[in-house]
């Protein structure tokens, strides 16, 4: 059985369109843990424009929801996250510019930094996670600055599923990088731009322990209702 993380930025999103407090963020990860959810991931933006600092203090002061906060290297985030303690982070690359995360981490570049940031969740007994693309060099980089757990960037299997192309050498290179990384002790996740098919066909790895989705619950969620569409993933993460 592999862990259903549900992503609930979209959720502030439609709040934040009449700027007052509904949909409450807080009674939605309720709902949603309720329906069967392992964790809740929200990604605190530098810009935040979908969830807020209010939110991330509201959510981590309730321990029975694990939070999974997504944030990028920006000393005041990571400062707050100390600060909160949710049970799990997972670094993130951020543009300003760009409509969601859309690419992984550069290992390379910002060994350094990411490394300091790294050991201070760890010190601080927060789980960590890097979110980098299907690639054995970042792999290896990822063992190197001892995080926990890498979450595999899938938006690119995602499109080609989505565009019903050829995606055979996508799933055998996230295969090939989930193996190799549980073989070096690495908690394996998957994210991003997942939705029904793809999220099958990863769920045959077995070294994958965690799927993170958002974008397609929720707005499948409009037409069947998140029970539903929660349940339907729940039958594929067995
Ligand atoms: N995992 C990570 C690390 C992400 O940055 C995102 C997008 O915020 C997701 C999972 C969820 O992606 P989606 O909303 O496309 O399902």
């Amino acid at each position: 059985m592999k862990r259903l993380g549900i992503n609930i930025d979209h959720v502030a999103t439609i709040r934040n369109a009449r700027g007052e407090g509904h949909p409450d963020i807080l009674n939605v990860a309720k709902y949603v843990m309720k329906l069967g959810a392992d964790s809740i991931t929200i990604h605190l933006r530098e810009d935040r424009r979908h969830i807020n600092d209010k939110d991330l203090i509201t959510l981590s002061k309730f321990k029975k929801i694990p939070i999974n906060l997504e944030l990028s290297t920006n000393k005041k985030i990571t400062k707050l996250a100390i600060k909160c303690k949710p049970k799990f982070v997972c670094l993130v690359p951020e543009k300003r510019n760009e409509v969601t995360t859309e690419g992984g981490l550069n290992l390379k570049k910002n060994s350094k930094k990411i490394s300091n940031i790294i050991q201070l969740f760890n010190k601080n007994q927060i789980r960590t996670s890097l979110f980098i693309n299907p690639s054995i060099e970042d792999i290896k980089l990822s063992k190197k600055i001892e995080t926990k757990c890498i979450e595999i960037h899938t938006g690119k299997l995602s499109r080609l599923v989505r565009s019903k192309k050829n995606y055979n050498n996508e799933l055998k290179k996230i295969r090939k990088c989930a193996l190799y990384a549980k073989s070096l002790g690495i908690e394996v996740h998957a994210g991003h731009g997942l939705d029904y098919k793809s999220t099958l066909l990863l769920s045959k790895i077995n070294e994958i322990s965690e799927f993170n989705i958002g974008h397609f619950i929720i707005g499948e969620s409009i037409f069947f209702g998140l029970k539903n569409v929660i349940k339907k993933f729940k039958k594929i993460c067995k």
